[in-house]
């Protein structure tokens, strides 16, 4: 799966520390820290018919990843908020648009990795794009070898802008022929594919791994409220690759593709051993929860 330049994205406006640029000169300093050290914090964001999915559930971690990372005058919420508007204003966005949210911790007075270095403040980036959710219905896995970052190493809670991990091991699915990568954490147990969640289901249970090396998802999160309210078992817990090999269906979870039904892993073709499919269901109650806006913020 390779996402294709989109022609209507020639001339969006974007937005960097309070100025609307075009695409062609929408640039940051070679002394910012998201150039100098992948130092920054994002989110995705997507936009349905006049509404901003989740975004407070978005804010919340965007907030959450710069005070972890110890970013000093990180804007407020209502700040962003009318920045994002102000932006999908000027670009005429209402439906079928994605943000890319970054916050960097802003330019440096000289190369260097030292915080202290950084004296301007944040460096706040709103881009967006038309494009709707981008898998195909069905997609592939292989397992990589790279290890997803444990809270040992690099805490995968912190939704930062280092995505090499993630990176290398996308890289290893091109090669293979898949569309994502399936990455394990230090035990070996499953974690995530490199940019969504991941979730199997076996003898009507829905199932998805502890979220201790994985993104904290805001779309694995919406599933795992619907189970509870559909009244559809569901359990967070360590999980074996052979676990999805053997599962009745396995699906992704994110923003950019909302949820995509995993159709083969290393080879084996996941087979649902049941008559009904438990995603279908969750994927009613998700498409009804960004109909209703009840968890959107209209753009103002
Ligand atoms: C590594 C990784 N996992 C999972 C996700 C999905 O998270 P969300 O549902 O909040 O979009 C993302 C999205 O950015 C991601 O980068």
């Amino acid at each position: 799966m390779l996402q294709q330049y989109n022609p209507k994205n020639d001339h969006i406006k974007v937005y960097i520390d309070g100025k609307l640029y075009a695409r062609e000169d929408a640039k940051v300093s070679v002394f910012d820290s998201v150039v100098q050290g992948g130092d920054a914090v994002w989110e995705g964001l997507r936009v349905y018919n006049g509404h901003i999915f989740c975004l407070e559930r978005h804010l919340e971690r965007l907030q959450n990843s710069a005070h972890a990372l110890a970013f000093k005058d990180i804007p407020s919420n209502d700040f962003i908020k009318k920045a994002i508007f102000d932006t999908l204003k000027a670009n005429e966005m209402t439906d079928g648009v994605h943000i890319r949210l970054t916050l960097t911790r802003g330019k440096k007075i000289t190369s260097g990795m030292d915080p202290r270095l950084n004296q301007f403040g944040p460096t706040l980036i709103i881009l967006p794009e038309w494009k709707p959710p981008v898998y195909p219905p069905q997609i592939t896995l292989i397992t990589s070898s790279v290890r997803r970052n444990s809270p040992m190493f690099l805490d995968s809670k912190i939704h930062h802008n280092n995505l090499l991990n993630n990176i290398l091991a996308k890289i290893e699915a091109n090669h293979a022929g898949a569309d994502a990568g399936l990455m394990l954490d230090k035990d070996g147990y499953v974690s995530e594919a490199n940019g969504v969640n991941v979730f199997c289901v076996r003898n009507g249970v829905v199932m998805t791994p502890y979220a201790s090396s994985c993104l904290p998802g805001i779309t694995r999160g919406l599933v795992l409220e619907i189970c509870h309210a559909e009244g559809i078992p569901v359990f967070e817990r360590n999980l074996s690759v052979t676990e999805f090999y053997i599962a009745d269906e396995v699906f992704t979870t994110g923003t950019m593709g909302e949820l995509t039904r995993v159709s083969e892993i290393d080879g084996r073709s996941i087979r649902n051993q049941q008559e009904t499919s438990i995603l279908k269901k969750i994927e009613g109650h998700f498409n009804q929860r960004v109909q209703s806006t009840l968890l959107s913020t209209p753009i103002e």
